[in-house]
């Protein structure tokens, strides 16, 4: 271990020219941080005429490469092992760059996104935004940022409680100040984002966070309807991008493995901003013939109207990284069907037929396993809990239903990764 690492300048000598610097490599993204970890070895490469004729000028360059290289090693899990004992420049310029590829590796593929909507209300949207967000951290080991899109917050409060979700609602740091922007207040940055609270078996959640909403979310929506900014064009464009501008200045996309997004029963500007931003749709679905015209004219309504805008506007507009300009359909996701023990199906005779139709309509995209209504659901949402945690439980356990939210959340996430 050289002494300018194990011996840090004493005050007298900081009174002089700094001999050691201690740097860390950190910065606000991978990029940013992978870039940092290449000046090093280039700037020892640029110095190699002075190193050699002076060995004590390369004393506080070295300092900072061996503190560096060892520092990184516990962050990025690295296997620049020995690191200690190393500190000759060859050696450190080649673990310096090992973490430099390292962070390479590590530079996850973007989020996949996903909305998950319904014009109609009360199908199991954010029932199923809950529970797919825990099924994904639970059972894929998945890093999910939940973004509640809905002014009627039910997904901020089943995630974060309501005495935290008031107290986080009266603060403001909610989405609201996403779409605050357009009406010319700066963009939150990550302290609209929150580390959720819910669920008995807590060790998974840590992996689940949430952009919570709040009731002033629907005012707002109303202030960008009538809101304007310069040009026609790019202003219906810039309101719409703005979840797409607010990822992209947080660098959240290369944080978490999927994104989120509970969509109010609503197609408006809020939720266009959800689809701008999402490589793909999930519909929930409650077998009933409404839904039958109901999902071919959302779809329609998604890839040929929402879609087929946005995508004329971004040629107007200014560029947007975050912006996914197609929209796939994951997939229908059918919830709240109805057992009838009589039935050759295992259905009610309605749903039987509903559910018949709707596979002839959908073909694979009508994913199974089917949601089972259950009296034991509303239970976990009241009590916070995703269905996981309640697989012993007559309403629950008993009937099986963990075990369709756990199989549909690996059907959803072998589909996500297509997307
Ligand atoms: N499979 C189910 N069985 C029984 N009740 C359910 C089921 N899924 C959801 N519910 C209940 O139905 C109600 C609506 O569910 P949820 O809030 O998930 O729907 P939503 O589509 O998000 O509604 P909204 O359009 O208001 O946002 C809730 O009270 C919930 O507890
Ligand atoms: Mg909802």
């Amino acid at each position: 271990m050289p002494k300018w690492v194990t011996q840090p300048p004493s005050r007298r000598d900081e009174l002089g020219p700094h001999k050691t610097r201690f740097l860390s490599l950190s910065g606000p993204s991978n990029a940013s941080v992978r870039e940092l970890a290449g000046e090093y070895p280039s700037s020892v490469d640029e110095r190699t005429e002075e190193f050699a004729s002076d060995a004590s000028a390369s004393e506080p360059l070295l300092g900072d490469m061996t503190w560096t290289a060892g520092t990184e090693r516990s962050r990025f899990d690295h296997t620049l092992v020995g690191y200690r004992a190393s500190y000759r420049v060859d050696i450190l310029k080649r673990r310096m760059y090992g973490v430099r590829s390292q962070i390479q590796v590590q530079d996850p593929a973007v989020a996949k996104r996903v909305s998950v909507i319904n014009f109609k209300g009360g199908v199991g949207k954010t029932t199923l935004a809950f529970n797919l967000a825990a099924g994904l951290a639970r059972y894929h080991d998945a890093r999910v940022l939940l973004v509640d899109m809905d002014h009627q917050s039910s997904l901020s409060i089943v995630c974060l409680g309501s005495d935290v979700w008031r107290n986080i609602a009266e603060s403001g740091d909610t989405v609201n100040r996403v779409f605050k922007n357009f009406l010319g207040s700066t963009l939150p940055g990550r302290k609209i984002i929150h580390n959720s609270r819910f669920g008995e078996h807590k060790s998974y959640r840590a992996r689940v966070d949430i952009v919570p909403a709040n009731l002033d979310l629907d005012d707002t929506e109303i202030e960008l309807t009538s809101s304007h900014q310069g040009n026609a064009i790019k202003s219906e464009w810039n309101k719409r991008t703005l979840m797409c501008r607010w990822i992209e200045d947080t660098d959240v996309d290369s944080e978490y493995d999927y994104i989120i997004f509970d969509c109010a029963p609503a197609t408006k500007i809020v939720s266009q901003n959800a689809i701008a931003a999402s490589h793909g749709y999930i519909i929930p679905v409650v077998p009933e013939a409404v839904m039958e015209r109901g999902a071919p004219h959302l779809r329609n309504m998604i890839q040929a109207g929402i879609d087929v805008k946005l995508s004329a506007l971004s040629a107007m507009g200014d560029a947007m990284p975050m912006y996914a300009p197609e929209t796939r359909l994951v997939g229908l996701v059918v919830t709240r069907v109805q057992t009838g023990p009589r039935a050759a199906s295992g259905y009610t005779d309605d749903h039987t037929q509903h559910l018949q139709s709707l596979a002839r309509q959908w073909g694979g995209f009508l994913l199974e396993p089917y949601v089972s209504q259950g009296t034991g659901i509303p239970g976990t949402l009241t009590d916070r809990v995703p269905v996981y945690d309640r697989q012993n439980t007559q309403n629950v356990g008993r009937r099986g239903i963990h075990t369709q939210f756990r199989e549909l959340t690996a059907t959803l996430r072998a589909r996500m990764e297509e997307l």
